[in-house]
């Protein structure tokens, strides 16, 4: 039985393959998993176009308990799981520990579940960092991509009053339907209103502006910089708010404070409860890796791509 894995290869177009890998082998705490689902994220297809040959990418996943782990703890064979690995999660079979894994409602597919792992964790912690959100105004930036959509809708939930920041007027109409009660486009952010969190996913022009757009003690979460990382702001606007704070986010450090098991779950029970609604735009076999990473890039969808596994 061979175990095929997304490999880069950098004579193929799009530096993506199927190929085969070597079976998974767990240490006593993790489980084997039958692969169902994966979803992409910018990251990990920017760093397989940097990659050397034969590097397996993969972050989300969702399958089924093939082998539980040895010690006896965590999900059992035959049940329904969604994971999170720092690489190597597209393959047909891979080794999770049982605290990157959370059982899935019967309500939630695996397509749905392959969204949570990077995207819905993202935006889950990155809200964290504002406190309690009821009453308080957030903005979204990059609410249009697959964290942006995430944190629209947990923050809406939450009971902040949302702003959503996209690039096009055409965008408006989806943002709203997501729980946005303002909609800002452009790459700027407007001087006022001031806000009490915002979570910057775009960079460049956008956190530059972000800075001069926080309310006192209000706190600009940055996690992405999809447009640029070259950033220039006026300071002045950033001080005369007083007590104002830049917090860098990165998701790999996050889960050493709380393990993805957590997070997982309460996505999925989020998605089972119907409060929340993973936005999949492309659902594709995953043979069809090196085109979808490349319009993922090049923003062709909005949201998520998943890809299934047979
Ligand atoms: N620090 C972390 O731990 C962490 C975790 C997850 C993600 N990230 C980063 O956070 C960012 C958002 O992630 P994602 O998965 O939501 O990405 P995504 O699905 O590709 O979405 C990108 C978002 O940024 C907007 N955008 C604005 N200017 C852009 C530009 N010049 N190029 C591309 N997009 C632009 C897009 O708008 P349109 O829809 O108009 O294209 C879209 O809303 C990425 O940079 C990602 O690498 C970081």
């Amino acid at each position: 039985m061979s175990n095929l894995a997304v490999v880069v290869d950098p004579d193929a177009p799009g530096r993506l393959v199927l190929k085969p890998v070597p079976e998974p082998v767990p240490d006593r705490g993790e489980a084997i998993v039958r692969v169902r689902a994966i979803s992409l994220n910018r990251g990990e297809i920017r760093r397989s176009t940097m990659a050397p040959a034969g590097w397996h990418p993969g972050w989300d996943l969702a399958g089924v308990i093939e082998r539980a782990a040895a010690d006896g703890t965590g999900p059992k064979v035959g049940e329904r799981v969604v994971g999170f690995l720092p690489e190597g999660a597209w393959a047909q079979r891979v080794a999770v520990p049982k605290n990157a894994l959370a059982v899935l409602p019967e309500k939630v597919t695996f397509s749905q579940a392959a969204t949570f792992p990077v995207a819905g964790l993202t935006a889950l912690l990155a809200l964290g960092k504002g406190g309690m959100l009821l009453g308080k105004r957030v903005l979204i930036t990059g609410a249009t991509g697959g964290v942006g959509d995430f944190a629209v809708q947990l923050a809406r939930l939450a009971g902040a009053h949302v702003t959503a920041l996209v690039r096009r007027s055409d965008q408006v109409a989806s943002v709203r339907q997501l729980g946005a009660h303002e909609v800002v486009v452009g790459d700027e952010i407007p001087k006022e209103p001031k806000y009490d969190l915002i979570v910057e996913s775009v960079g460049g022009r956008t956190l530059g502006t972000a800075l001069g757009a926080l309310q006192r003690a209000g706190v600009c979460v940055t996690l992405g910089v999809s447009a640029s990382a070259e950033v220039t702001f006026d300071a002045r606007e950033f001080f005369v708010a007083g007590r104002t704070t830049l917090s860098g986010f990165y998701l790999f450090t996050e889960l050493g404070n709380e393990p993805a098991s957590v997070g997982l779950g309460r996505l999925a029970d989020l998605v089972a409860a119907g409060q929340l609604s993973p936005h999949i735009s492309l659902e594709r076999p995953w043979k069809e890796i090196a085109q979808v990473a490349q319009d993922l890039m090049a923003r062709r969808y909005p949201g998520k791509a998943v890809l299934t596994l047979d």
